[in-house]
């Protein structure tokens, strides 16, 4: 007998799960089509367990680094394979905690690979070989992303791995190249540089986080340069072979052209991430994503076809779970017929956590400038603030960025510890169109990181306190 629901979302991700506790919370009888596990890649294979692994070997770094502290960590040994089980506990935990939520509001699961049969549709084919019929009145597609494959490097993950394969590894490698100086790539260069692999970035582009500000990016480059990472910028993948003794020789072209070899244990990929938007029965619907894959939406997540919503990875950049999450409270409103709901890009937050940290609300300093806005800046160094210097995490900056007229903060940065904590009070602040005054009138605890934000929104205000104009 066919399943009838009032909503189904097709995908248990930080979308599909929040849309899905918010369909159930708004009273509709609601659906979650999941294949693999609840949490999707944030939680399984993403944020939380390369999270686990950032804190681990910082854990292990900050130890054996620790001489002017006092503290000796010259007989300091991980057991990485109690490392990564004490990871694999932590998402199992959240996976299991979301399945409860759901039900608590009453969602129903049902574990399978979903595809559109037609308008109202949904034909999910179970891993027992049998398949059933779900009718829906409404659709939320939230399948996600899949890291994107460069032809000739086929994931085995054994030796060409993607970040799934990488923080499933179950020791530490003695050498890694990464394909890819974005994010995922330096993240978790730094995790596997500060447990002593010898870490070779190859990025095509000149410089590695090509979107952010250059300044945001200096530190965390001049500090994986310090743990020993190797970083060939302008450099291209070509090819790879196995080496007798089962290593990788990865080939690499130079800008001129010229040949390198890196010969290395593994060889991690992550040159970005496409939509899940294939094998959907997407043409079932007369739905078309567009040429990279994306699905179309408004600001209310609503596709081209009608009742069939899309949100996060699958509808465009940036590819967060913040955003996933907060656009899938925005669907199920729609959905429930709550008047206003529309999601607003504006103030998503966006952090990369390599050490240091880089946080960022509100638009880059170069688009700003490109865009010709008139703005004023105010800038903090975290080695002039006492409580950076006690965590011993000198190094970075904090800046704010105002509306020259007004006043206004259009953006914060922050380059150093914890910016993935600070920038929540700087969201807050655009978020409610507070000016760097505001800011700078607010007492902030002493002694704190967040005083980088306090000092550097005096700065904009053209009266800094703890620094000489
Ligand atoms: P990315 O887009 O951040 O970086 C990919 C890099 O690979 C770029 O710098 C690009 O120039 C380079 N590249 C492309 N083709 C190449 C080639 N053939 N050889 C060498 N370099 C090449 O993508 P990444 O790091 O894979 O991350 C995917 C997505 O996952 C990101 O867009 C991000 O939204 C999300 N993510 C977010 C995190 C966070 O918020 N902290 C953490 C990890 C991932």
């Amino acid at each position: 007998m066919a399943l009838t629901y009032d909503a189904v979302v097709i995908g248990g991700g930080p979308g599909g799960y929040v849309c899905a506790i918010r369909l159930g919370q708004l009273g509709k009888k609601t659906l979650v089509i999941e294949r693999d596990k609840l949490g999707g890649v944030c939680l399984n294979v993403g944020c939380i367990p390369s999270k686990a692994l950032i804190h681990a070997s910082k854990v292990y770094r900050k130890a054996k680094d620790g001489a002017a502290m006092g503290i000796d960590g010259s007989d300091l040994r991980i057991d990485y394979a109690k490392t990564v089980a004490w990871k694999d506990g932590i998402t199992g935990k959240l996976s299991s905690g979301i399945g409860q939520l759901l039900k608590g509001n009453k969602v129903d699961v049902l574990v399978g690979s979903a595809r559109f049969d037609g308008p109202g549709r949904i034909a999910v084919a179970k891993a027992d070989g049998t398949s059933e019929t779900v009718h829906y009145g409404d659709a939320v597609i939230a399948t996600g992303s899949t890291p994107i494959q460069i032809p000739g490097f086929v994931y085995d993950q054994k030796l060409i791995l993607d970040s799934t394969g990488a923080l499933a590894l179950q020791q530490v490698p003695k050498s890694m190249a990464i394909l890819g100086g974005g994010v995922i790539g330096l993240e978790l260069g730094d995790v596997f540089a500060r447990l002593g692999t010898q870490v070779t970035v190859v990025e095509a582009l000149d410089k590695l986080l090509a979107s952010m500000d250059p300044d945001l990016v200096r530190p965390v480059q001049q500090k994986q340069a310090k743990l020993g990472v190797k970083h060939l910028l302008g450099h291209k993948a070509i090819s790879w072979s196995k080496t007798a003794d089962d290593k990788v020789d990865l080939l690499v072209n130079d800008k001129a052209g010229a040949e390198v070899h890196v010969v290395v244990d593994h060889v991690l990929v992550a040159v970005g991430r496409r939509p899940n938007s294939r094998d959907l029965g997407l043409e079932t619907l007369g739905l078309q994503p567009d040429a990279k894959g994306f699905l179309t939406v408004d600001r209310q997540q609503r596709t081209a076809v009608a009742r069939v919503f899309a949100i996060g990875d699958v509808v465009g950049q940036p590819m967060l779970a913040h955003k996933a999450s907060a656009e899938g409270e925005v669907a199920a409103e729609v959905i429930a017929g709550k008047p206003g709901a529309a999601f607003d890009h504006m103030v998503i937050p966006n952090v990369v956590y390599t050490d240091p940290e880089i946080a960022t609300v509100g638009p880059m300093l170069h688009e700003l400038e490109a865009a010709g806005r008139k703005v004023k800046t105010g800038r903090f160094h975290f080695a002039a603030l006492g409580r950076a210097m006690t965590a011993n995490a000198g190094e970075g900056f904090a800046r704010v960025i105002a509306d020259e007229a007004t006043g206004v903060i259009v953006g914060v940065q922050v380059v150093g510890a914890e910016a993935s904590e600070l920038i929540a009070s700087a969201g807050l602040a655009v978020e409610m169109a507070a000016t760097a005054h505001d800011v700078a009138l607010t007492i902030h605890a002493h002694p704190t990181l967040a005083e980088a934000l306090l000092e550097a929104a005096h700065a904009a205000t053209g009266h800094p306190l703890h620094q000489l104009k």
